[in-house]
This record gives C-alpha cells, sequence and structure tokens, in this order.
C-alpha cells in the first residue's frame, strides 16, 4: 500500500488537472507548449512507434532543424512495444508499465541547462504538488559530479537521497542511434515505512521513477561511437500515469482515474469485477485488456494498421495477446472495438484524432479480433494435438519449437502456453523457444539493418556538416543563378549544396528533380535530388567539359574560383509530376466521395511516368467505384479550376480550413496548404500545377490489394494518359480490321461467337478423330488372336488423351461377343493403359479387366484399376510399354488356360 500519511500531503487533483499542471507550470517559464506528435513517427524509419517526447524534436537536437521556440513543453502519447524500449511483457503482472503511455516533458534547445531542469523539476513536484520531499530521491550518472552538485546546491533535497548510477539506469538513449546524453532521475519511495531507499533502480513497484530529466549532448553514430552535438539540449520525460496516481494516493497506476472507466467498461462486457489484486488472473488480464486497448486506440487513430510485419505485426500480437486475456474473463466474442468508444469519450478533448477516427478504428479492431478468434481456435486445436503426440510418445516437456510455432503461428505468447500446459501436467523447453525466438529475432534485425542501411547511406553519403540550409526557390521558378556552398565526390557520384535551388528534394513521395548546373567551365547532370536536414543536394552522375568539350566523370569537375552556377531543373520531367501530384490530391478527394470518409492516405508515389496512391479501404474497390471516381476527376479537370498554395499556414488554421492532414506528414508548426478551390485542400510540400486543366486527364490502369485494409490505384496522366489510350485504341483498331468489323460495330458479341465457334470445332475434330481411331482398332480387333475362344487384342496408341482410349475401349468390347484387350499409349511422357473385358469374357471366362490392367501397369511404374469389364491405369516409364503388352498377353493367357 501507499504510504498511510500521503492522503494528508496532496492535494486532490483529477488527471486531466494535473496535466493541466505541468502544462500551467512551463508555459509561465516562458515555454511553448505544443501539440503531441502522432504516436506514428513521420519519416524515421529507426523507430516503429514514438516512445518519447523528444522524438518530434530529433531534428533539433542533432542540429538539422530549427523551431521558432527555444523551449517547449507537451503531453507526448508514447507507445513502448518494440526495439530499444520495450515495457510489453511486463504489462499487467505489475502495477506500472504500460505499452501506451503519455509523456509529460519539456525541452530546451540549447537554451536553459541542467541548473534549470533540476531546479524546476524539484519546484514542481515538491512546490507546486507538494510531494513529500523525504519520499524522493535524485539519481545521476556516475561521471556527472556537477548534477550532484547541482541537487545539493539547487533544491533541498536530503543529500543521502542523491545517488550514482553507471550507463544502464542512467545514460539515455533514444534507440540503437539518435540523440542521447546522461541523465538525472527523480523516484519516489511508495513503501508503508519510507525504507524504499535501496529499491531504488532495482524494478520494484514500491519504488518507481516519476521523472527522467536528459541532458542531450551527443549523437549515437550507426557504428556505436558517439559524435558531441554542436549545442547542449535538456530532454525531460515524466510518465503522467505514473504521477497521477501517486497525486492520487494510490498505489497502482491502475488504480487511478485514467484506468478507472476503462474496468467499468471491461466489468460492463464481462461481468467481471476489478479487485487490484497484483497476481488474481482476473485483474493481471484486465490491466492487460485496459492497457492494450489504449495503444491500439491510439495507433490506429493516428493511421496505422495491424498487419504481418513491422508496426503491423507489433499491433497486431497487441491485439491478440489481449484478445487471449479476455478468453480468461471467459469473454470468447470481441470486446476491444468496445473499448474504443471509451477513450473516444474520455479523451478526445485532449486528443481529438479519437474522436474523428472512432469509427475507423472500431471496425479495424474488431474486424482483427473476430479472425484472431478463429486463429486462437485453430492454435488450441493445435495444441492439443501436440499434447496427444506428446503423451503417445511419453514426453513431458513441450518442444521450442512447437511452443514457438503456436507463439508465432498462431499468436500465443509463451505464457499462455505455459499456463496450457500445467494444466496437462507438461513442461516447455523455454531454452528451445529462446533459441528460435533469437533466430527470428536475428532475422527481423538483418531485414532492419537492411531497411536501416539505406537510409543510413542516404544519411551518410548525403551529410555535409554544419552547412546552410539551402533555400527553396523552386515553387516560383525553374532556374536560378545561385553560388555553390559545398560539393564533395562520394563514389561515383558528385553531390553538390547551393545556396539556393530550383531543384525539388524528394518528399512526401514526389521524386526529386532531375536537371542541369552550370559554371563558366562545366556542365554537370543532376539525376537525383535529395533532402538532409534542410539541406537540398544535387547528386551529380555525369558531367562535361565545356572548354575542353568532352566528357568526364564527375570527380573531375573542378569548382576553383567558380562564381556562379545556373541551376536548371528538366521542365518536362517536372511538369509531368506535377500533373501526376495534382491528379493524387484530386483522386483522394474523389475516393473519398465516393467510397466513403474513412478513405485516408496510407502512401503515395509521384513520378513523372505515374501515380500510385494507397489508401484505406476494407473491400476491393469494384470496377465501377473506379469508373465514377475517374469520371468525376475527369469532369472536374475540364472545370479548369486554379490551384493556390499558402505557405507558412499555422498548423491549426489549415485543419480549420478543412485541410487534410494524414499519417506520413511531416510534422510541423506551420504548414504549406494545397487548396483547388471546393474540390480538395490538403496538407503538401509537394509542387503542383497551377490548374487542374493541366492534367488534361486521369486514367486509372490499376486497383488492388497491398495489405489488410489497404488498396492501391495506379494511374497516369496527361500525355501519358493520351499515349496509353492511343495505344489501347491502335490494339482495337487492329481488332476491328481483323474482324471485319463494321464502323458501329462492337466487338464483344463477334469475339464470343468465334470462341464458341471454335469450341464447337474442337469438339468436332475430336469426335471424328476417335471415330478414325476406333475404325483402326476395330480392325486391330478383328484380326486378333484367338485363344480358348477368346479374341485378345493389344494396340498402342500415342498421343491420344486416356479419355480418349477409354471411350475407344468401351466401344470394342460392344464389338464381338467374347474378347479381351489392351489399349495403352504415351501423350505427354505419361502413360496411359485401358484393359476392357466384353461380358461374356467375363462371365464366362472369368477375365478380369482390373487384374490385367495391374498386371500390365506394374512393367510402367504404374497403378490403377477398375471394373472386371473395364479399367484404366497410368504409368511413368514409357520404355517399359512393351513389357506392359507382353505381361497382358502372358496373364490372358494364363488366366484362360487355368
Ligand atoms: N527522453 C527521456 C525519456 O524518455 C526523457 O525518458
Amino acid at each position: 500500500m501507499y504510504f498511510p500519511d500521503a492522503r494528508k500531503l496532496l492535494i486532490p487533483m483529477n488527471s486531466r488537472e494535473i496535466r493541466q499542471s505541468f502544462l500551467d507550470f512551463f508555459a509561465e517559464k516562458k515555454h511553448r507548449i505544443v501539440r503531441s506528435a502522432p504516436v506514428i513517427p513521420a519519416e524515421d524509419p529507426t523507430l516503429l512507434f514514438t516512445n518519447a517526447g523528444m522524438n518530434q524534436f530529433k531534428d533539433v537536437f542533432l542540429g538539422k532543424g530549427a523551431r521558432e521556440y527555444v523551449r517547449a513543453a507537451d503531453t507526448q502519447k508514447c507507445i513502448r512495444a518494440s526495439g530499444k524500449h520495450n515495457d510489453l511483457e511486463d504489462v499487467g503482472r505489475d502495477t506500472y508499465h504500460h505499452t501506451f503511455f503519455e509523456m509529460l516533458g519539456n525541452w530546451s534547445f540549447g537554451d536553459y541547462y541542467k541548473k534549470e531542469a533540476i531546479g524546476w523539476a524539484w519546484e514542481l513536484m515538491t512546490g507546486v504538488w507538494k510531494l513529500p520531499k523525504e519520499r524522493l530521491y535524485a539519481t545521476v550518472y556516475q561521471d556527472d559530479d556537477e548534477s550532484l552538485e547541482l541537487w545539493k546546491k539547487e533544491t533541498d533535497i536530503d543529500p543521502t537521497h542523491i545517488l550514482k548510477f553507471g550507463n544502464k539506469d542512467n545514460f539515455w538513449e533514444m534507440g540503437e542511434s539518435g540523440p542521447c546524453g546522461p541523465c538525472s532521475e527523480i523516484h519516489i519511495d511508495l513503501t508503508p515505512d519510507g525504507s524504499g531507499g535501496p529499491l531504488v533502480n532495482v524494478g520494484d513497484h514500491r519504488v518507481i521513477e516519476l521523472w527522467n530529466l536528459v541532458f542531450i549532448q551527443y549523437n549515437r553514430q550507426a557504428d556505436g561511437s558517439l559524435e558531441p552535438l554542436p549545442q547542449k539540449h535538456v530532454d525531460t520525460g515524466m510518465g503522467f500515469e505514473r504521477v497521477a496516481a501517486v497525486l492520487q494516493g494510490k498505489s497502482s497506476n491502475y488504480d487511478s482515474d485514467v484506468f478507472a472507466p476503462l474496468f467499468e467498461r471491461i466489468t460492463a462486457l464481462t461481468g467481471v469485477a476489478y479487485t487490484a489484486s497484483l497476481d488474481r488472473p482476473t485483474d493481471i488480464a484486465m490491466r492487460v485488456i485496459a492497457d492494450h486497448c489504449r495503444t491500439l486506440t491510439f495507433a490506429l487513430s493516428d493511421g496505422a494498421m495491424p498487419g504481418n510485419e513491422g508496426r503491423g505485426y507489433v499491433l497486431r500480437r497487441i491485439l491478440r495477446r489481449a484478445v487471449r486475456y479476455a478468453g480468461t474473463l471467459g469473454c470468447h466474442e470481441p470486446i476491444m472495438f468496445k473499448m474504443v468508444e471509451v477513450l473516444a469519450g474520455t479523451m478526445g478533448d485532449v486528443f481529438p484524432e479519437l474522436l474523428k477516427q472512432q469509427a475507423t478504428v472500431e471496425k479495424i479492431i474488431r474486424a482483427e479480433e473476430e479472425s484472431f478468434l478463429v486463429t486462437l481456435g485453430r492454435g488450441t486445436e493445435i495444441f492439443n494435438e501436440v499434447v496427444a503426440g506428446m503423451k503417445t510418445a511419453g514426453s513431458t516437456t513441450i518442444s521450442g519449437a512447437d511452443a514457438f510455432k503456436l507463439y508465432d503461428t498462431f499468436g500465443f505468447p509463451l505464457d499462455l502456453t505455459r499456463l496450457m500446459a500445467a494444466e496437462v501436467g507438461l513442461g516447455i523447453d523455454e531454452e528451445g523457444f529462446e533459441h528460435c525466438m533469437t533466430e527470428q529475432k536475428t532475422r527481423a534485425r538483418i531485414d532492419r539493418k537492411d531497411k536501416m542501411q539505406v537510409q543510413d547511406d542516404g544519411g551518410e553519403w548525403l551529410r555535409f556538416a554544419d552547412e546552410q540550409p539551402t533555400l527553396f526557390v523552386g515553387y516560383e521558378t525553374l532556374e536560378t543563378e545561385a553560388t555553390l556552398a559545398a560539393a564533395r565526390v562520394s563514389g561515383d557520384k558528385l553531390l553538390v549544396v547551393l545556396d539556393k535551388t530550383p531543384f525539388y528534394a524528394e518528399s512526401g513521395g514526389q521524386v526529386g528533380d532531375h536537371g542541369t548546373l552550370e559554371t563558366a567551365g562545366f556542365r554537370l547532370d543532376v539525376t537525383d535530388t535529395r533532402k538532409d536536414g534542410e539541406q537540398i543536394i544535387h547528386v551529380v552522375t555525369s558531367a562535361r567539359d565545356k572548354v575542353r568539350d568532352c566528357t568526364i566523370t564527375p570527380a573531375d569537375v573542378s569548382f576553383d574560383g567558380v562564381a556562379s552556377v545556373e541551376a536548371a531543373v528538366d521542365r518536362d520531367r517536372r511538369v509531368a509530376t506535377e500533373r501526376n501530384h495534382t491528379a493524387t490530391h484530386l483522386l483522394h478527394a474523389a475516393l473519398r466521395r465516393v467510397l466513403g470518409e474513412h478513405v485516408q492516405q496510407k502512401g503515395s508515389l509521384v513520378t513523372p511516368e505515374r501515380l500510385r496512391f494507397d489508401f484505406s479501404h476494407f473491400s476491393k474497390v469494384s470496377a465501377e467505384e473506379i469508373e465514377q471516381v475517374e469520371h468525376e476527376v475527369n469532369a472536374e479537370i475540364r472545370k479548369a479550376a486554379g490551384v493556390t498554395k499558402h505557405s507558412d499556414v499555422p498548423y491549426e488554421e489549415a485543419l480549420a480550413l478543412g485541410a487534410l492532414a494524414f499519417f506520413g506528414d511531416k510534422y510541423a508548426d506551420r504548414v504549406r496548404v494545397v487548396d483547388v478551390p471546393g474540390i480538395s485542400i490538403e496538407l503538401c510540400g509537394g509542387t503542383h500545377v497551377g490548374n487542374i486543366g493541366q492534367i488534361g486527364m486521369v486514367k486509372i490502369v490499376s486497383e488492388s490489394s497491398v495489405a489488410a485494409g489497404i488498396r492501391r490505384i495506379e494511374a497516369v496522366t496527361g500525355a501519358s494518359a493520351e499515349a496509353l489510350l492511343w495505344q489501347e485504341y491502335r490494339n482495337l483498331q487492329e481488332i476491328r480490321h481483323l474482324l471485319k468489323l463494321k464502323a458501329d460495330e462492337e466487338a464483344g458479341p463477334k469475339i464470343r461467337e468465334l470462341i464458341e465457334e471454335k469450341k464447337s470445332l474442337d469438339k468436332q475434330l475430336q469426335e471424328s478423330r476417335l471415330a478414325g481411331l476406333l475404325d483402326r482398332l476395330a480392325a486391330s480387333l478383328a484380326g486378333g488372336e484367338e485363344i480358348a475362344g477368346c479374341r485378345v487384342m493389344t494396340e498402342r496408341v500415342d498421343d491420344v488423351g486416356a479419355d480418349e482410349l477409354r471411350q475407344a475401349a468401351i466401344a470394342l468390347r460392344e464389338r464381338i461377343s467374347c474378347a479381351v484387350g489392351l489399349l495403352c499409349g504415351v501423350a505427354d511422357g505419361k502413360v496411359s493403359l485401358v484393359a476392357f473385358a466384353s461380358d461374356e469374357a467375363v462371365k464366362s471366362l472369368k477375365l478380369d479387366a482390373g487384374k490385367l490392367v495391374r498386371e500390365a501397369a506394374a512393367c510402367v511404374k504404374g497403378g490403377g484399376g477398375g471394373k472386371p469389364e473395364l479399367a484404366t491405369a497410368g504409368g511413368k516409364v514409357p520404355a517399359g510399354i512393351d513389357k506392359a503388352i507382353e505381361a497382358f498377353v502372358a496373364s490372358v493367357k494364363s488366366a484362360l488356360q487355368s
């Protein structure tokens, strides 16, 4: 229990007031209060989920970006269920871990440092919130005596409560790479008698960390080394749910008002009450469900989707875990989707996306739940089979591979398998399971490295440290005179940075511009343009020496004495790209009108040749819907409305204008808005046509599925659309010509007629072949040897289907009253055998075609059978056919002689 005198010391506040008092405190200290970034990080492939408040400021810490303020504070939505910071396995079993939580934070970007960070933290905790000082502990990094002294000087903390720890506890890192530095943490002792000092940092729920103050000063490189940053920053993070519980006198985060409405709903849905016990299975289950529904709801509201890899797979596993725990509460039908409403209702005012996306999120979660409930059943069946197999084999330990299969294929966490095994008196080879797990993790890590490599490659080779941001003038012009800022050779490429440029660098799905850079002496061909922080980098892959009039390698270009550079973008390519980009916006708007508002952009690629657009939608887009979308967009294009672009619009204002802002949009305070009045309005940094009439026309060329709930359309515009239609038109003309159609005649009926005609001709052909074959075989039968009054025939007929042989045999056995025969042949490398015996041969002579064909088939390594009257067999060895015929005759003879 929480320390007994707690209530006396505390001021009553609900969680909403606690959140606000934090923000007010820092607003007072001249901090800009910013919005939480989405939990799905934009443009950071090193992170699956936003895992700390500082993520959105990573570029500022690395010196690659800037904000118009130097102090900020917010509450940040965080998910820690993968990667470096992963709390998934702890959730439910203790009182203070979550996969989703809010992180209250304050930041200094090269402004204040340790003294203020420490002083203010203490002031808020003990001065404003009145937490008992004797219960608080401060930890500092082992080498950071400066912080230790500041704690003594700036606060009245008990000096014996300042403790030193090493890298594991007091050096904070965002991930495998990125900003990092020593940190100082504030912990609270919740033991009844205040004896918790020794429990700091040992993972005991009675003494927990509340606030982490990080002094960011390094960038961890991909190779593990630390690179000092140009400036020093402060990054703090406080667990909102923890502080709410402590201030409300609760011993568990789950007992605060943050979780109460969730437990109420779970009880209403399952009839099970929450008793706040640490180890009662139903209480563990309820904590897991309450936690997981938050993670899912927030992630999905920010545009994520459950899936089979990466982020999607983490979410899918979280959902499956929750569904399984619902089973512990006796509930075997979808309930998670019903939790979304509770969150939207209680947190929708702070996080409006919950309200906006509620219907879509409910739909996705429900579909996932339904499908896993099916898998769960199948997984349980597999489990039972495994157990049955083990009983037979007398084994008592479920193999690691089986446990892993249940985990991996059926989403069974190890603890479930363990529990189910214990119930039937079995154990699990956990080492074997870990081995399979490690193998999979290694595979996943290699996969992630591969992905990061691309980024690193981009990040590394493009990087020009400490250079000026490039001014982008490419919205207004495609040519400009500029001065050289930096240039360097990278492999066979030359990378050039100018003070300003009209070249658009790849971003937001739009590819980078091509074009030329010219100095007095050289002409450089730019075949890609990339961005690194705020620098635009021209990638040069070939060059010409204008004086010597010859081609040279980019590395040989000299910038000695160069005063200015003429930068010119390849205009045709750029304009073609713009057509596709504006068309993407029109398609997006039309899809939302035709299919519904649940349509959200999930990805896009805009090149000069075509556009690709991925969006959320739960079924195939029908041909009629595609036609309607395309039809509406083309009607709009013919209206030729102007496109207006507004730069530097405050984000909130843009949203108020109705601009669509989606997952993948770069998070920023001020945004650019692209507006086609009355048709489409979106946040977008890309380049666009001035008037939608320039698009000419849009032609959708494909519709497909990319992942569960995500569809993709591809389309062409302008000259490419024209070219495509011409190609199709020429094809059609040729067809019409070949069919000798009249000008107003349609090709379809004529082609159908031809197909029917061909079918009937094929049939006729087959019949006449069979008739010819039959004539030949009948003659052979008539001339066959007679043994004991029975006519015996054998005949090899190649390249005739098994079915035709069978038909022939049926006809032959009627021709002569007492006869037996074998037809065989090779078609497509396969041997077919058919044996027949006439009624009399069967009745009076007891011949059996089934037995006879089996004996013959043995010679061609085949098998078969049938009735005494007619039997068929197949075989694999054509070379054995003669033997088969001999065997047949021998069998007939021996049958007739006996
Ligand atoms: N970024 C720091 C953390 O997440 C504050 O703990």
